[in-house]
């Protein structure tokens, strides 16, 4: 069997279950990390286009193994898409792989019929064409497939790039890319003796952590730094894994943005935690000629997780940063960037609080139900939502159509890491947070937008509920297209 799907997992929230599989580290980091090509566009009366095609290919994850994956339009992961706030975009999605799949634009602000959720099913040899305008702030976003019961093998096998967004709000910060502005997509792998994937959680109640811990594609990479300052823009693409990042050598870096844009005021810290889908854009700065190591540790998972949705290792290398000897003099990092309106939501406007209880594979009781419609927003209202964990292991929380504010944790204000724009969060076990989110637009009753455990294992098997917008609070009846079920 190539891949072997994770199935049903029986539940065990204290042993767990599941073997602790360490990560294997390369024995050298010298592989050039390498940089997802910006996807070329062409401006088609105003539209910028850009085009993707879902296709099967080869890839060395491991140098000289060759590993069957799946990539848009290339072996492995995405180009990167980019686009300035204001500008309408579209988007040619063709599927080449041998089953139907989607593409989801996970952070994006966008009506719900073009947001590539399980509802807008790209058939084999079909071209899906979404089109939006980009209103919403700078930020590091990215696409995955998003097929139900289908996400954690889509994304598992490749498909996922990144969707980077600019705006005029001068940030200082270093925005070459590729060589002071860094996109790292973070996964872990497992290959079986020919080099192939496996998807095995192996009774893991989280799903898998894989033994191999790749940086955009490939194990033990490098990147160059040519520059007094880098910026990373640090993206969790695994399935289940949550990471720790640091530098060995505890260097304290600049956390400047999180999942929907910078951060009003940046911070210094010498680690963040991202869990399935988050994202953290850090600035860090090295000496001429040296070197460092980001690398990953046993997260604080919140006290009371047990090891198995760790993994074994207390720490493990990521990607070797090496500076040249003459660096190019970098602006140092802003203490704090111009504010604007879409920072912060106001609270106090919020008309209705919705609580999601998630344990196991349920929310409030109930697992995915594609032709139900779970919650029914109105357009325009500020919202607050109460999400808890109630398992003693992982979940995390993932919001289409909008950039949440965390306004508490279990009573407590949010730390420095959640004060931006997120639309993805952590769940501690046993603790309640509080999101406050404003749903400014798109009112369409019969299209839900998804909210879900991000943890791809837990989406697939149900943790996910299914909301619309709408301008009266009435929904309507769940529309699919090329929907094949
Ligand atoms: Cu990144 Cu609903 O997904
Ligand atoms: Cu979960």
């Amino acid at each position: 069997a190539v891949l072997t799907a994770g199935g049903c997992v029986p539940v065990n929230p204290v042993g767990g279950g599941g073997s602790l599989s360490p990560v294997e580290s390369p024995s050298s980091f010298d592989i050039p990390l390498p940089i997802p090509p910006l996807a070329p566009s062409t401006v088609v009366d105003g539209v910028r286009v850009f085009s993707l095609e879902a296709q099967e290919g080869t890839s060395e994850i491991v140098p000289g193994v060759s590993t069957p994956t799946w990539g848009f339009n290339g072996d492995v992961l995405g180009p990167t898409l980019r686009a300035t706030r204001g500008e309408r975009v579209a988007v040619e999605v063709t599927n080449s792989i041998d089953e139907p799949t989607t593409v989801h634009w996970h952070g994006m602000h966008l009506p719900p019929d073009m947001d590539g959720g399980p509802h807008q099913m790209v058939e084999p040899g079909d071209t899906w064409r979404p089109t939006w305008q980009i209103d919403q702030p700078a930020a590091t976003l990215w696409y995955h497939p998003h097929p139900h019961g289908r996400t954690e093998e889509h994304v598992y096998r490749g498909l996922a790039g990144m969707f980077l967004l600019d705006d005029d709000r001068a940030s200082g910060l270093p925005d070459d890319y590729g060589v002071d502005d860094v996109p790292v997509i973070v996964q872990d792998k497992r290959l079986d003796d020919d080099g192939r994937l496996v998807l095995d959680s192996d009774g893991n109640e989280v799903g898998l952590l894989g033994s191999t811990i790749v940086t955009n594609g490939v194990a033990g990479a490098v990147h160059e730094v040519t520059t007094e300052l880098v910026r990373l823009r640090l993206l969790n693409g695994s399935t289940a894994r949550v990471y720790d990042f640091a530098f060995e050598d505890d260097r304290p870096f600049t956390h400047v943005g999180t999942d929907g844009g910078l951060l009003p005021t940046p911070y210094e810290t010498d680690h963040v935690r991202l869990s399935p889908g988050e994202r953290a854009e850090i600035v860090v700065s090295l000496a001429p000629g040296s070197e460092t190591m980001l690398v990953s540790r046993a997260p604080d998972l919140g006290g009371v997780v047990a090891p198995f949705a760790v993994g074994a290792n207390d720490e493990f290398p990521v990607l070797r940063l090496s500076a040249a000897p003459e660096l190019a003099a970098a602006a140092p990092v802003p203490v704090a960037f111009e504010p604007l309106a879409d920072d912060t939501v106001d609270a106090d406007d919020a008309a209705v609080t919705r609580r999601f209880a998630i344990q196991d594979r349920s929310i409030n009781g109930r697992t995915m139900d594609m032709d139900r419609i779970d919650e029914t927003v109105r357009v325009g209202d500020t919202e607050i939502w109460e999400v808890t964990n109630l398992d003693l292991f992982p979940h995390n929380w993932h919001v289409h159509d909008v950039q949440f504010q965390v306004l508490d944790v279990e009573g407590d204000p949010p730390g420095p890491e959640l004060g931006g724009r997120k639309d993805t969060v952590y769940l501690e076990p046993r603790r309640t947070y509080r999101l406050a989110m404003r749903f400014e637009d798109f009112a369409d009753p019969d299209t839900p937008y998804m909210a879900h455990c991000h943890l791809l294992l837990h989406e697939d098997q149900g943790l996910m509920a299914q909301f619309v917008v709408t301008d009266d609070g009435r929904a309507g009846r769940v529309a699919t297209t090329h929907h094949d079920h």
